[in-house]
């Protein structure tokens, strides 16, 4: 298994391109499921969650490769299978949004039930009730979700929780049904705004995204386009935290600093100096950061993808800090590990109160999901001797293109040993 060893006490300085955003290439590759034609995509991070996609979609018998490291090349002229292989949904749970682009184009779709992760138990009851409003009949069948549906029909969907997946699911399958769909509470998350530009520069109708009401006019077919993919917000926002922690001057390129306004808003409050310049974000921290207390919450609210690595921010700051995570039910898992470093944290049902401590000392720990292994890479940033963090493949080289280089070229002294990552093609 690949291990970061990160020694503690570097500032980090310099400047950094942040990579395309995982969370919009996601769905857009999945909507390439909906065409007929080339894509050439660009700005696609190089990661392993987008080369299960590609294998996802491969298997459904599109062509989809990377064409070189940051573009994808997808061609989809002909019909695709119906049926999603079990290993790969179960491995990352983002292959569930093929559900929507096969059904609307095939009639018919069997995909497996995404598992919970350590995060919590996901489930896609928001994205099964809408595919039912548009039409489709669904039963569950050996741990597979089977959706039929002559032709959808468009309709009036209000979303209990503004799910980001179910929005996207939804979404793309609304853009080949019969008539005008409505999502209502629909997620206004920059990625979902991604995924409809570049719907609907494949020819589809599509309006209202970024807002809590979608609008979709059903289309009888879409095209093949040229796209590229946003900056990825929650590379941009760890970066940042990161030149708060350890007191640095890092400069952000490649980044939309509007995507990024609830963590810049935080790290001021907190005494950062953040400058935007022409469309880059200077992030300057010569002193200790103070508490502050945070809520996570849906888009334009502080992201719950940014809520490990601002525990770590606050585990040395001053003061008393309280986070309270109300997106998922099981993301305080960073904590533990935390503490083994010297946080001083304690649990109380969805809140976390942070004591800040002057230092952290480097420890071995464990990564639990993508952003809480970001956070501990953060925190052996500023921690006292050395800190391994281990299961870099299951987790941070899923959703960080070169997070570890990056890091080291703006001064932070962290290597990469062992494993073989699935960094091939
Ligand atoms: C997307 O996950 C992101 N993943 C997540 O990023 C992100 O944390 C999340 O949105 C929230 O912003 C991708 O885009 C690939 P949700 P998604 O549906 O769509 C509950 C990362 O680290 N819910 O908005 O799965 C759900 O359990 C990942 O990059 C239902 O109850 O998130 C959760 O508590 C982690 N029923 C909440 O809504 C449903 O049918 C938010 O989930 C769907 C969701």
């Amino acid at each position: 298994m690949r291990k970061a060893i990160v020694t503690g006490g570097k500032r980090l300085k310099g400047d950094v391109v942040i990579s395309g955003s995982k969370n919009a290439a996601l769905p857009i590759l999945a909507a390439t499921a909906l065409l007929n034609g080339e894509i050439n995509l660009h700005n696609v991070p190089h990661l392993n969650d987008v080369i299960t996609m590609l294998r996802m979609l491969r298997s459904l018998g599109l062509r989809a490769e990377y064409h070189d490291p940051n573009i994808v090349k997808i061609c989809t002229n002909h019909t695709v299978k119906h049926v999603a292989p079990y290993e790969l949904v179960t491995k990352m749970r983002a292959s569930f949004f093929i559900i929507g682009p096969i059904l609307a184009r095939m009639g018919l779709a069997k995909i497996p039930l995404p598992g919970g992760c350590a995060i919590g138990s996901r489930p896609v009851e928001l994205h099964i009730k809408g595919l039912k409003a548009l039409g489709a009949t669904v039963e569950m069948e050996h741990g597979f979700v089977i959706v039929k549906a002559g032709k959808l029909k468009g309709a009036k969907i209000y979303l209990d929780f503004p799910s980001v997946g179910a929005t996207e699911t939804l979404m793309m399958a609304a853009t080949l049904a019969e008539g005008e769909t409505i999502i209502e509470n629909a997620a206004q998350e920059p990625e979902v705004l991604d995924l409809a530009n570049f719907l609907n520069k494949c020819g589809a109708r599509i309006s209202g995204v970024g807002d809590d009401t979608i609008v979709i006019n059903g289309v009888s077919r879409l095209k093949g386009t040229e796209y590229t993919v946003i900056p990825d917000r929650i590379e941009a926002g760890t970066i940042m935290v990161a030149a708060a922690m350890t007191k640095g001057d890092v400069r952000l390129r490649k980044v939309l600093p509007e995507h990024v306004e609830s963590t810049i808003g935080k790290l001021r409050e907190g005494g950062v100096q953040v400058d935007v310049q022409d469309g880059d974000i200077r992030v300057k921290a010569p002193s200790r950061f103070k508490g502050l207390d945070l809520k996570t919450r849906p888009y334009p609210g502080f992201p719950t993808d940014m809520q490990p690595q601002m525990v770590a921010l606050l585990s040395i700051s001053e003061g008393v800090s309280i986070m309270t995570e109300n997106i998922f039910e099981n993301r305080f898992m960073h904590i533990h590990e935390l503490r083994r470093m010297g946080a001083e944290i304690k649990l109380e049902d969805r809140s976390a109160i942070i004591t800040g401590v002057n230092r952290l000392s480097g420890a071995p720990v464990r990564a639990t999901d993508l952003r809480a292994g970001a956070a501990l890479i953060l925190a052996g940033l500023v921690a006292d001797g050395e800190t391994v963090v281990d299961d870099m493949e299951r987790f941070i080289d899923r959703g960080y293109e070169r997070l570890v280089s990056k890091l080291s070229k703006l001064g932070a002294r962290i290597v990469e040993v062992g494993g073989n990552g699935e960094s091939n093609i």
